[in-house]
């Protein structure tokens, strides 16, 4: 059964280690965040742009994400990831979504919460859980762009009243992480996050996480956050290899060869990441 990410985790803020979120694109990225989870009993969250459920098809997804449910004992959530529309967001879970991230992030702060609410009023429901941000992240994810200008730090008063108006059960906040890869070494603002693990009580979500040295996500994770979400730094080791194979290899045609290298490059990085969460044996 595709689960929502409440007692997951829930489980990770108690025991302070952290739930990856892996963004997925197809068959075979599933197929590889799922493997490397299960053969290191970790728990999963499958991770969704719109962009993804667009390509992918949100039917297709949610069967796939329930084969690999059925296959394997760990805990596995499926999650719309940096999802903006509330009328998707409805329709995704009639389907079978049951964790949401809903981004209004870019929104003044009481639109926020207006339409954080909305959503929570409706997940809630069905057993859904809802992430919501508070404070914008730098960079490109999919087709969302936020420019250095307009990035936010997260305010820990704000947050905690964000958290206390909207009744959401995560919140990503922004200390200096941002999507895609980073020009020098990314500088995490950890007084920030204090303040803010002071001040909330819910699990705390970290984006941007590809390319932030390990020891940093590690400090962040024992400080508190409770999901890292991992995306460029599986693109670039997945398309890699398949360049590589190509070069090496310019006739090939087959699929099935040609993802191969794709996804044992991927699988190392998944097996990497899981291991910087502390997640690894937990179930
Ligand atoms: P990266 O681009 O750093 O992998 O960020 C992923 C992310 O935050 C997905 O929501
Ligand atoms: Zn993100
Ligand atoms: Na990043």
């Amino acid at each position: 059964k595709i689960l929502s990410t409440k007692q997951m985790l829930l489980n990770a803020q108690k025991e302070n280690y952290a739930v990856p979120a892996f963004n997925i694109h197809n068959l075979e990225t599933l197929q590889v965040v799922v493997e490397i989870a299960s053969k290191m009993h970790s728990p999963l969250i499958i991770a969704a742009t719109p962009s993804t459920v667009t390509y992918a098809n949100c039917d297709y997804l949610i069967a796939m994400a329930q084969v690999a449910a059925r296959q394997t004992d760990i805990p596995i959530a499926l999650h719309l990831d940096h999802h903006e529309n509330v009328a998707t967001i409805k329709a995704d879970i009639d389907a079978g979504f049951r964790s949401a991230m809903i981004d209004a992030s870019h929104e003044s702060f009481e639109k926020n919460i207006e339409i954080v609410k909305e959503v929570v009023a409706y997940a809630h429901k069905y057993d859904t859980t809802v992430e919501a941000e508070l404070g914008k992240l730098i960079g490109q994810e999919d087709d969302l762009i936020v420019n250095e200008a307009d990035s936010a730090y997260t305010n820990p008063d704000a947050a905690k009243l964000f958290v206390e108006a909207t009744g959401i059960d995560s919140l990503a906040i922004a200390i200096g992480t941002a999507h895609g890869l980073y020009k020098g070494t990314p500088k995490l603002d950890f007084d920030r996050l204090q303040q803010i693990r002071s001040k909330v009580d819910i699990p705390l979500v970290l984006h941007g996480a590809s390319d932030v040295p390990d020891e940093l996500v590690q400090k962040a994770i024992t400080m508190g956050i409770c999901k890292v979400n991992v995306a460029t730094d599986l693109k670039i080791p997945f398309s890699g290899a398949i360049k590589e194979f190509f070069l090496a290899n310019p006739s090939a045609n087959d699929p099935r060869r040609y993802m191969t290298p794709g996804k044992d490059a991927m699988a190392k990085v998944v097996e990497h990441k899981i291991k910087i969460c502390g997640s690894a044996n937990r179930y």
